[in-house]
């Protein structure tokens, strides 16, 4: 009787505990409330845990169908559980995904472009052509000493040469270098010949008006080979002249002077703009040819000057202003616009 009474109370109780944990696990609105669900009727100290636990002081004719019925109610449970804990979790994936998400439709932070400075293209221009020729570029320092740039170009101390410079001069020797002529002696001095380079870079001269700028570019050219002549030097520049300028373009030499140059050479461009045609034209003012740059053929004594033996080897130089060259081929009229990094001037390009 007794056995039997402990045993319907259990079943009883069993059921009540079944039914509370079903409702709990039915009613939790959040994975937190859910395992507290899971604790409170399956847990350890759960009391089901405990009936399961004094079944083995039950009657054997009660052990069997008490025992079933906590089975049962705890496998009832654990669906529950597992049931509730799928749509939860998916319920609270779905919120979380929802407040991170990104408007990927917003507009971005615009990231404006720059543009190439004029005279930089130009100087890219020039110097892709030469490297695709087999020059080399070479560079040297814009803070450049007398003997670079003045003595070793045949131009000695003293020279009335030096003065036509405008030149800035330093402490203890040095200047600002005047041209990149001084690049020739220094990639000389580094190799023995066959040289062919192509020299970029800054030069300084006190001078200051509508085309003139105390800082302006250079690139400077040297080829030093045997065989090398003044028609060598021609049909270079002039390819070069096509290429910067446009296929129909033609060039000429006229006599000129550098000290570290024999025969000295300036080349004219034919006007890329009017042809030579146009008397009111606004790039050759009516010249029909452009000035483009000094050449010559290297003189002996600055050869010799470097350890080159002159009586097998001859070179030809040249040096370009890309500021002027940029100048012509935009129409812009004043150089010194190109220096003073106002963007409303620099975008155009
Ligand atoms: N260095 C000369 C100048 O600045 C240009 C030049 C270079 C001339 C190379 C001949 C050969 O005016």
């Amino acid at each position: 009787m007794c056995y039997h009474s402990r045993s319907m109370t259990a079943a009883g109780r069993i059921e009540e505990l079944r039914a509370e944990a079903l409702s709990a696990v039915a009613s939790a609105d959040t994975t937190g409330e859910l395992e507290s669900a899971r604790v409170k009727y399956l847990g350890r100290s759960a009391e089901l845990t405990e009936i399961k636990k004094s079944i083995r002081d039950l009657a054997p004719e009660d052990r069997k169908t008490v025992g079933a019925a906590s089975n049962r109610a705890t496998k009832e449970i654990e669906d529950a559980l597992a049931g509730r804990l799928d749509r939860l979790s998916a319920a609270e994936r779905e919120e979380r995904l929802r407040s991170e998400a990104l408007d990927v439709t917003l507009p971005g932070t615009p990231y404006p472009r720059g543009s190439l400075h004029p005279s930089l293209r130009i100087i890219d221009e020039v110097v892709d052509f030469f490297v695709g020729l087999g020059y080399r570029v070479a560079e040297g320092p814009e803070v450049e000493t007398d003997y670079y740039n003045f003595t070793a170009l045949n131009i000695p101390p003293g020279h009335p040469a030096r003065t036509m410079q405008d030149t800035f001069f330093l402490d203890e020797g040095l200047v600002l270098r005047t041209h990149t002529s001084p690049v020739q002696i220094r990639t000389m001095l580094s190799q023995e010949p066959p040289v062919y380079v192509v020299c970029p870079g800054r030069t300084y001269r006190r001078d200051s008006d509508p085309t003139h700028t105390p800082m302006f570019n250079q690139i400077e050219g040297l080829a030093v080979d045997e065989g090398l002549s003044l028609s060598h030097l021609k049909g270079t520049l002039a390819a070069m002249a096509r290429q910067v300028f446009g296929e129909g373009v033609k060039v000429r030499l006229r006599p000129s002077y550098f000290q570290f140059t024999e025969p000295s050479v300036e080349l004219d461009v034919s006007c890329f703009n009017c042809g030579g045609a146009d008397p009111n034209c606004k790039v050759c003012r009516g010249a029909g040819w452009l000035e483009m740059l000094g050449a010559g053929m290297v003189d002996p004594a600055v050869l010799e000057e470097v350890g080159y033996d002159s009586e097998r080897y001859t070179g030809f130089a040249f040096g370009m202003g890309p500021d002027r060259m940029a100048m012509a081929r935009y129409g812009i009229p004043d150089l010194r616009l190109f220096f003073e990094g106002d963007l409303r001037f620099l975008r155009q390009f």
